[in-house]
């Protein structure tokens, strides 16, 4: 799965993997409306993007560019951990899902969601997971998930 293009705004925004030209797209910029995140240099911004890239699809970054603005408006990575139980089995990580403030509420979350959930099936991963706070709990049950274990920190 390389990219695809949402149907309701075919024209408008395209979903589909990180490419190191999206740091001039405002990447950085959308990840500080998620947490802390000092801007980085490009030749930093160059050296992460190279290795998380060594990675193949066991580190994927998903964003979605509004097409007409040349920027990124939503973010989202998956991690695929390999363990020895459930015969060798991966699990899917979801972290770092944000969307621009300006494009909220038009299902873009959902969508980067998707992309990141489709992304560990095909790899064969037997469970996705991630971790949120209550605030959030009710936009991934829209997104299909389900509420299953505490997090102890
Ligand atoms: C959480 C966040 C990613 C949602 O993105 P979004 O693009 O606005 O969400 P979507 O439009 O895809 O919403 C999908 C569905 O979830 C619902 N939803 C979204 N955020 C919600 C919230 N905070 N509480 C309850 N429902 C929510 C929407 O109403 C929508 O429902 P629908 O399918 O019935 O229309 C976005 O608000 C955000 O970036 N927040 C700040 C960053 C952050 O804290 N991220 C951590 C997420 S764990």
């Amino acid at each position: 799965m390389e990219s695809n293009t949402a149907s309701s705004d075919e024209q408008s925004y395209q979903v589909r993997k990180l490419e190191i030209t999206d740091k001039n797209k405002g990447f950085m910029e959308l990840l500080q409306q998620l947490t802390v995140c000092d801007p980085v240099t490009d030749e930093e911004f160059q050296e992460r993007f190279e290795e998380l890239k060594s990675y193949g699809d066991d580190h994927v970054i998903c964003v979605i560019e509004d097409m007409n603005l040349s920027k990124i408006v939503a973010t989202g990575s998956v991690f695929v951990e390999k363990k020895f139980i459930r015969n060798c089995g991966k699990v899917g990580h979801i972290e770092d899902v944000v969307v621009d403030s300006s494009a909220r509420g038009m299902q873009q979350g959902k969508k980067v969601v998707g992309f990141l959930a489709d992304h560990a099936r095909l790899t064969d991963c037997y469970k996705v997971i991630f971790d949120c706070s209550d605030d959030y709990k009710a936009f991934y049950e829209k997104c299909g998930f389900k509420q299953k274990e505490i997090q102890m920190v």
